[in-house]
């Protein structure tokens, strides 16, 4: 049986890893579901987080018969990955901080991580920095705002340059960093600005190319993936999503099922 490759995100930060996964696989085909309804997933309470991350996924591979899920979410991957794994059949695989490719880059081993304030707290942070940058002073920076920011760019809107100065200000404080994590996969799509206001050089890490060559390892590179182009899935689907989402090659949007006690935030 053959399906496409599901993306899972909280809005559109996983189209920046749709280009990774099409260069990698271009045989196959590509689904994207978003839970644009409860956007941004970094300032929600965990509990609340895995359930709702797992419905939305679940609901999703059924209704797109995908043969494999992507949560392109660093947010969604460093807190239901387990739950995710144990109630799905087919392959999830996850993104998480680039920390291991950063420190491989770095030549002053101080390395900024940007990313929501849920991953740049999470547990399994603190594991990939022990792991793999343990020479590295890491310095963290919630920067929340800018999923907005990615949000307003791909809805066409004007940026708000105050938000870029106040999320970077803590990296560029540092003399001597010289490489930067982005940990959340809507700051790609980024990438110009961010380049724009850096005061130097800088590596800028993003997980997209493992990600797709994780995917073409688990798949297999022939292309096993196939069904309907170009479907996609959002709790909260309206014109501007749609259009953005057509500009990546999704160009049908519809309603995603959820069921009734994933619907509300809890008090
Ligand atoms: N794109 C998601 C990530 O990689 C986070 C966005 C959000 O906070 O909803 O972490």
């Amino acid at each position: 049986m053959s399906g496409p490759i599901l993306i899972f995100d909280s809005g559109v930060g996983g189209l920046s890893v749709t280009a990774a996964l099409r260069a990698r696989l271009p045989a196959a085909t590509l689904a994207y579901v978003c839970d644009n309804a409860m956007l941004p997933y970094g300032t929600k309470a965990d509990d609340w987080l895995v359930s709702r991350i797992v419905a939305t996924c679940t609901s999703a591979v059924s209704a797109s018969g995908a043969v494999a899920l992507v949560v392109a979410c660093n947010t969604a991957s460093t807190l239901a990955l387990r739950e995710l794994r144990a109630r799905l059949t087919i392959p999830v695989v996850g993104t998480v901080p680039a920390i291991k490719p950063a420190a491989q880059l770095s030549a002053s081993r101080v390395i900024g991580l940007l990313a929501t304030s849920a991953t740049v707290n999470r547990a399994y942070t603190q594991t990939l920095i022990e792991d793999f940058a343990a020479d590295c002073r890491i310095v963290r920076v919630a920067a929340d705002g800018l999923v907005g920011e990615a949000e307003r760019q791909l809805a066409g809107l004007a940026p708000d340059a105050r938000m870029f100065e106040q999320a970077l200000a803590p990296l560029w404080a540092e003399p001597t960093l010289d490489t930067v994590v982005l940990g959340c996969t809507h700051f790609p799509l980024l990438r110009q600005r961010l380049e724009a206001s850096a005061p130097r050089a800088i590596n800028w890490v993003d997980s997209g190319e493992a990600i797709a060559r994780r995917v073409a390892s688990v798949l297999g590179t022939s292309g096993q993936a196939g069904g309907r182009e170009g479907r996609a899935w959002a709790s909260a689907p309206g014109a501007t999503l749609a259009a953005t989402l057509a500009g990546y090659g999704f160009s049908s949007l519809e309603a995603l099922a959820l069921p009734a006690d994933t619907l509300t935030l809890p008090h």
